[in-house]
């Protein structure tokens, strides 16, 4: 009887898990965290890059929603009044400051936007730091990506966010406390074919961060870096018309990868993997058993840099078994 009684609750355990891993939108550690720790951000000052659109917008919105002061930076300055138009919290429009800045402008102007960061709400301080914009992703081979473009991403992606956490540091380490929150991408943790520079900007991203955590933890600084998969925005491109008809890519909306990178920073967690399958289960077999999942990247790379020109679904299972287009 014992022995039934220990079969069915390791079953039902393993059920459970296969579920929560097949249907989940995060990783295991993620989603038992549950809530956002709504004390985390109240009253802080959270400063966004790439806060025009996208998943910055969604965070800026719900940031002020728990409380937190807000300041939203990105080149565009109309789309930040916009933004700023939107956003209603504890703190009405007086919660929201707009600090237009072009990552890749130098460190000169960078120091600027760090100077008058550190003196807004009163001269506060910058509590929370969200590098969250990033350059154009188009997708081509890693051979076609041009001169210009290649440049542009690693100064908006790497050297931006470096110089200005660099210059951005001394402020918090005087206060003994500060916390970075990366959105760096599935993509920062395995291979992205049809992405490489991009792939590339993001490995560095995640490298950079875990290291300047080790050297700063002892002294207040956390740092939480975030890997999304696809994440539903305005835009992601529209599969639906596409060869693979009705497959539309399988997207976490943006609202929902907002809510669970909030979730990730207040529960203080490293690193954080939000996405639907397969890319899930393809990060989980890169970090853990790389040489199964480079095998499966090396298979299905070619096949994902051409669905990716014929503008198909390029996190399809038929990458893998190839299945013929209609
Ligand atoms: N969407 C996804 O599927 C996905 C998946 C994984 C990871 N991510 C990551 O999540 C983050 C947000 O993605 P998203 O899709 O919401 O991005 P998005 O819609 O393309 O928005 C990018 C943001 O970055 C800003 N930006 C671009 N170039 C800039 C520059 N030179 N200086 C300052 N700001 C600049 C843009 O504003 P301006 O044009 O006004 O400057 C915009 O606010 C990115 O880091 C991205 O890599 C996204």
């Amino acid at each position: 009887m014992m022995t039934i009684i220990f079969y069915s609750v390791i079953f039902a355990l393993i059920a459970t898990l296969s579920h929560k891993f097949l249907t989940g939108d995060g990783d295991f550690t993620l989603l038992l965290k549950g809530k956002v720790k709504r004390e985390s951000f109240q009253d802080k000052v959270v400063w966004i890059t790439g806060a025009s659109r996208g998943i910055g917008e969604v965070l800026a919105k719900q940031l002020a929603t728990l409380g937190a002061k807000i300041i939203i930076s990105a080149r565009n300055e109309a789309e930040l009044e916009r933004v700023k138009k939107h956003i209603s919290g504890k703190h009405g429009p007086e919660g929201v400051e707009i600090l237009p800045l072009d990552l890749s402008s130098g460190e000169d102007a960078i120091g600027d936007a760090v100077e008058k960061a550190v003196s807004l709400f009163g001269g506060a301080g910058v509590d929370y730091m969200i590098h969250n914009a990033a350059f154009e992703r188009p997708k081509s081979t890693a051979l076609d990506v041009p001169e210009a473009s290649l440049k542009a991403t690693l100064d908006v992606n790497v050297m931006g966010p470096i110089s200005l956490t660099r210059l951005l540091l001394p402020h918090m380490l005087k206060r003994g406390r500060g916390h970075f929150v990366v959105m760096s991408s599935a993509a920062g943790k395995a291979p992205a074919p049809g992405q490489a520079v991009y792939s590339a900007s993001k490995f560095a991203l995640n490298g950079y961060f875990h290291s300047l955590r080790s050297e700063l933890y002892q002294k207040g600084i956390m740092v939480t870096v975030v890997c999304p998969g696809p994440i539903e925005t305005s835009n992601a491109p529209d599969t639906s018309t596409s060869g693979q008809r009705g497959v539309r890519e399988k997207r976490v909306s943006s609202e929902r990868c907002a809510e669970l990178t909030l979730v990730a920073a207040s529960h203080g967690l490293k690193e954080a993997w939000i996405s639907f399958q397969p890319v899930l289960a393809v990060m989980y077999l890169v970090q853990y058993m790389p040489s199964v999942g480079f095998w499966l990247m090396d298979k299905i790379g070619a096949k994902r840099v051409e669905t990716a020109a014929q503008k198909g679904n390029t996190y399809s299972m038929n990458l893998l078994f190839g299945r013929k287009k209609e």
